[in-house]
């Protein structure tokens, strides 16, 4: 019999979840959905139109959201980022994107053997009840690092000092906020990537994986 296999991941910014997800997912063919960049595609309309964000139009706009549209570049900007974190303080937002995480985490197309989602309120939210839960996380001063590096590419004027900066304002938003906080659960798995390669990182998620999925 086919298994389904649900991942779910949280973790605060720049830790490598995403790099985790994108590599569990092409091993185990398992539909990835980066939650994130929902909201930062909220974030970016929210720039758009000034900050006024009219909840119908936006839920027209998610209703016919394909995971493809959430490619675009823009998305990647720390400008995006930040407004991502204010627009996923908001609960109408939260309850209005909460069904397309849901389809892609219960109905991922059949060529798929399940799925993986990353965010900050999958393993207490919306996949509450995953086969697997990981909580992944590396210090500030390495997640920094790493996110700067990836932005650098993009914005040659950007500085580790002003990266440093807008993740601990995301993590405060993040960690502080009413709705759907960033927290791990008891019963998710705690990887830090702080010392720890892309490779080496995998290989001990895959270990945990294969060990219960053999049972
Ligand atoms: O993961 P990423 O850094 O792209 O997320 C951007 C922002 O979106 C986060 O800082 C967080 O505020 C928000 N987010 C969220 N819930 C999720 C995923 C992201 O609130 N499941």
């Amino acid at each position: 019999m086919k298994k389904f296999i649900q991942v779910a991941i949280d973790s605060p910014a720049a830790a490598g979840a995403g790099t985790q997800a994108k590599l569990i997912a092409k091993h185990y063919n398992l539909l990835y959905l980066d939650t994130g960049k929902i909201y930062r595609f909220i974030g970016n309309l929210s720039i758009q139109n000034k900050k006024k964000i009219n909840y119908s139009f936006l839920k027209k706009k998610i209703d016919k959201l394909k995971i493809n549209n959430l490619q675009s570049r823009i998305l990647l900007t720390d400008k995006v980022a930040t407004e991502a974190s204010i627009v996923a303080k908001d609960k109408k937002i939260r309850k209005i994107v909460y069904n397309f995480q849901i389809k892609c985490a219960y109905k991922p197309p059949n060529k798929f053997q399940g799925s993986i989602l990353d965010g900050r309120d999958i393993t207490s939210v919306i996949m509450k009840k995953a086969m697997f839960k990981f909580f992944i996380t590396a210090n500030i001063k390495t997640r920094a690092l790493r996110r700067y590096k990836e932005l650098k590419k993009f914005n040659r004027k950007i500085t580790y000092k002003e990266v440093l900066k807008s993740i601990k304002i995301r993590d405060k938003n993040d960690l502080n906020r009413k709705i759907s906080p960033l927290k791990k659960t008891k019963d998710s798995i705690l990887i830090n990537t702080t010392n720890l390669t892309k490779r080496s990182c995998f290989l001990k998620i895959k270990q945990i994986m294969d060990k219960k999925l053999k049972n």
